[in-house]
């Protein structure tokens, strides 16, 4: 099998400076040769230093979001070098940078797979909000807004026109881990019916009840093809330090890779998203025991087993 290795080094949907460097720290790590060793030939998509350096001149703020133009040129670009692994028939894994970049991987998988696609998301927060209900401005709290349709292209300048609104059912959406939803995210999540396991109904089922529930939802006889997008701040802020938005009550150490590992376990996984991995934050041993949690967790889902 190939897996087709996406590095993005983006910070842009969000403020803080040091996300951008998740993936360079994972492939330090090893993570490449550590797919190789499981038998894997990796595939790395070409140009991931051009992530840099696409930021326009000019990108004010449209209403409250912020480098809208900067994050949609970059999911652009994500989409078609996912799009070019699925096409290939390669297991496509994306390491970023932050969340925002979710945008770029889910129109890169479903244009190859479709709306068959169920779309696995483990994170701390909702990642829903729509133009309008973000109050931070931050796009990686709203990639899933626009790629299930929740919000329409404002104007035809729109630079998120070229995302295909609605390619991702609202019923092959499932979250696992929550525990940081805003207010109009619950609204939303409600009134679309979207189904989520939070932090509450780990506590209360179990990880293992709760994935095969999540599965069951999406993608009952697990014929489908299954994208999971990991936020590392899914897991709790004890085990992955360096990110971002930390939020604790989390995901454990073994649950994060149970969810990995049951996911792998069906055959159905096409598509990984790591992301929220910031190695600026925090000191060396967090920034170390966060990327080896990151690499660890790629493992597992592309079928790494204990025994
Ligand atoms: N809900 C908050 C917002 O929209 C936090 C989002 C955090 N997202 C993330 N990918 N870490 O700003
Ligand atoms: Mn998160
Ligand atoms: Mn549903
Ligand atoms: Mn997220």
């Amino acid at each position: 099998a190939t897996a087709g290795v996406t590095c993005v080094p983006f910070s842009g949907g969000q403020p803080k400076g040091g996300v951008d460097d998740g993936p360079v720290e994972m492939v330090r790590f090893g993570i490449l040769d550590q797919l190789q060793g499981m038998g894997y030939a990796v595939e790395l998509s070409a140009g991931m230093d051009k992530y840099k350096t696409m930021k326009p001149a000019q990108d004010p703020p449209i209403g409250v979001l912020k480098n809208p133009r900067y994050v949609a040129m970059a999911a652009r670009r994500v989409s078609e070098q996912v799009r070019e692994h699925c096409e290939a028939g390669r297991m496509a894994v994306t390491l970023g940078g932050d969340h925002s970049i979710a945008m770029g991987t889910l129109v890169g998988s479903t244009a190859v797979y479709g709306d068959d696609l169920c779309v696995v998301w483990v994170d701390a927060h909702a990642d829903i909000n729509t133009p309008s209900t973000t109050t931070s401005g931050n796009l990686h709290g709203c990639p899933l807004a626009y790629i299930l349709g929740l919000c329409q292209a404002s104007t035809p300048s729109d630079p998120f026109a070229w995302v295909p609104r609605g390619c991702v059912r609202k019923d092959r959406l499932v979250y696992i881990g929550l525990r940081d939803v805003d207010p109009a995210e619950k609204l939303i999540l409600r009134q679309h019916g979207i189904k989520a396991f939070s932090m509450h109904d780990v506590d209360k089922h179990g990880i293992g009840r709760v994935v095969e529930m999540a599965l069951d939802h999406v993608n009952r006889d697990r014929s489908l093809p299954v994208h999971m997008s990991f936020d590392v701040d899914a897991l709790d802020p004890s085990v992955a330090p360096a990110t971002g938005t930390p939020v604790r009550g989390g995901l454990t150490f073994r649950e994060g890779h149970y969810i990995c590992e049951a996911v792998a376990e069906t055959g159905c996984l096409v598509a990984l998203d790591l992301v929220e991995v910031n190695p600026a934050l925090g000191d060396p041993e967090s920034l170390r025991q966060t990327v080896a949690v990151g690499c660890s967790l790629v493992r597992c889902s592309l079928g790494e087993r204990l025994l």
